[in-house]
């Protein structure tokens, strides 16, 4: 209403009036409207300060370079990788399978879930050829359920928004569930060391290479919690 009436009186002003001897009710509302116009004058400075800010800071925690966040979830990676026994293995199967760029140790755990699913599966597809061998037959069936193993483990931390990926509960069968496809590979490996045959040894070496990927998912899994504390995430 003030505002209205301001402009109207505005309006009525006759200029020349206005210049010589402006009557007191119009000098008084000359000066109200330009206390108007400065107060919205400093708003809109104000709002766009406040927008200049709000818009740095949402793209400085929200979206930063590509490259940055590349960088910054590679210190993240090898924060990770340091908890394990074979922090290179960890690193070099993790990165490659970190697009995009994440620095979540639930994701980084995820990934090295998955190189382990990939490196067991492989296995499997050496061993296509039917062999007499007895130890490498076993090999064949302890594959199948090391591979089964840590793809159930990858179907548990797949949930649903507003379910928690890692529980208490969920962490233990984790924990069981990968020790047990440790153990499958274990197995082939006291076997084939009983053949003592050398042609299996590049063989050897890639299962070998196998457990090396999830014994690091197992100690990124029993890290996790501190992981998520050191990296100032929440668990979800
Ligand atoms: C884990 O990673 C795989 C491969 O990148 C992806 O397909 C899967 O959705 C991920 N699972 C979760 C729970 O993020």
């Amino acid at each position: 209403m003030e505002s209205i009436n301001v402009i109207k009186g505005y309006g009525r002003v006759n200029p020349l009036d206005d210049h010589s001897n402006p009557p007191a009710n119009h000098r008084r509302r000359r000066s109200r409207i330009i206390a108007v116009s400065l107060v919205v004058f400093l708003t809109l400075i104000i709002a766009a300060l406040v927008a200049a800010l709000i818009h740095e800071s949402a793209t400085e925690s929200d979206e930063p370079e590509p490259s940055q966040l590349a960088s910054n979830s590679a210190e993240h990676l090898k924060t990770v990788c340091s908890v394990t026994r074979f922090p290179d293995s960890c690193f070099s199967s993790i990165s490659p399978l970190n697009s995009p760029p994440s620095n979540s140790p639930l994701r980084f755990f995820n990934l090295s879930l998955h190189a382990s699913v990939l490196e067991v599966s492989s296995l499997k597809n050496l061993l296509t050829v039917p062999t007499a061998d007895p130890a490498m037959k076993d090999c064949a069936e302890l594959f199948d359920d090391a591979a089964s193993q840590l793809r159930r483990s990858a179907e548990l931390i797949c949930v649903g928004s507003g379910e928690k990926a890692l529980t208490e509960m969920k962490i233990s069968d984790l924990q069981t569930w990968i020790s047990a496809a440790m153990t499958d590979q274990e197995t082939c490996l006291d076997g084939l060391a009983e053949t003592g045959s050398t042609a299996l040894d590049e063989f050897k070496l890639k299962v070998q290479k196998s457990q090396e990927y999830m014994s690091n998912t197992l100690a990124i899994l029993n890290n996790i919690q501190s992981l998520f504390d050191k990296f100032g995430l929440t668990m979800p």
